[in-house]
């Protein structure tokens, strides 16, 4: 998978591609990460890449012409690659898109706007999906873009090492991700769950599950919502009803 960051702050992302999980990925030859400096595309000898907008108003919008130059290279060297747009109008991205973005492209160019935004004939013409990732809006999408590439380069095969994994992820399946511990056996007088100090396979997979569905349950249950319970679950959800009652009850 090939990432092309478009910006006008290289430096920021390139440190990103020179660190941790995605230099590995890009040391293995699984991914590629490189910046174009939108500015190197700019027509005149002040190197202008904005200018005030049509209409009035505050702020500054990105000139078309640059950017069309700045994605046209990238197009060439990545033909067959996605152009995303990062704007907080986009589509929200989640970790469902994610999974789609990874499986259905062999590069993704992220097109990074800052001031007020970028000329829309540039979001008509040449931008083949815009995404959001949230409701709140930054300054440019050199963030959003960096956020968008972790998550995907991690879903990459290979790129996570043995002792990471993908599987057991939050939001795998509509749930979160079960309780971790690590050594220590005991912290602070906090002691690791005993079932998972027994070498049980089973029974430490049926503590992770039910791990699992108490945090989706208190901390985000409009995922329980969102999907089935299959019988494994509806059965740890009855026994936990049948708990509550005897709460009532007494
Ligand atoms: N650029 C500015 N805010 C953004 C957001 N929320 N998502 C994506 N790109 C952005």
């Amino acid at each position: 998978m090939n990432f092309t960051v478009l910006t006008l702050f290289p430096k920021l992302v390139d440190s990103f591609f020179e660190h941790g999980m995605i230099s590995r990925g890009i040391e293995k030859n699984l991914i590629t990460g490189h910046c174009i400096n939108i500015r190197d595309f700019s027509c005149d000898r002040h190197n202008t890449v904005d200018d005030r907008p049509y209409g009035g108003g505050s702020g500054m919008v990105m000139k078309p012409e640059p950017l069309q130059a700045a994605i046209l290279a990238a197009k060439k060297k990545a033909p067959e690659s996605l152009v995303v747009l990062m704007t907080p109008q986009g589509n929200r991205f989640n970790q469902e898109k994610a999974f789609e973005l990874a499986w259905r492209n062999k590069g993704l160019i992220f097109v990074c706007g800052r001031y007020e935004g970028i000329d829309e004939r540039i979001a008509t013409t040449l931008v083949d999906e815009e995404i959001s990732i949230g409701d709140y809006v930054m300054t440019g999408g050199e963030l959003a873009s960096m956020v968008i590439i972790d998550s995907i380069a991690r879903l990459i095969p290979g790129v996570l090492g043995s002792s990471e994994s993908a599987k057991s992820d939050s939001f795998i399946d509509d749930r979160l991700e079960y309780a971790q511990y690590t050594r220590p056996e005991e912290f602070e007088g906090l002691k690791v769950p005993e079932v998972l100090l027994s070498g049980n396979h089973e029974k430490i997979r049926l503590w992770r599950k039910e791990s699992s569905l108490k945090r989706t349950f208190l901390k985000r249950v409009d995922l329980l919502h969102k999907s089935r319970l299959n019988a494994e679950e509806k059965k740890i959800f009855k026994r936990w009803s049948q708990e509550l009652e005897t709460f009532v009850r007494e």
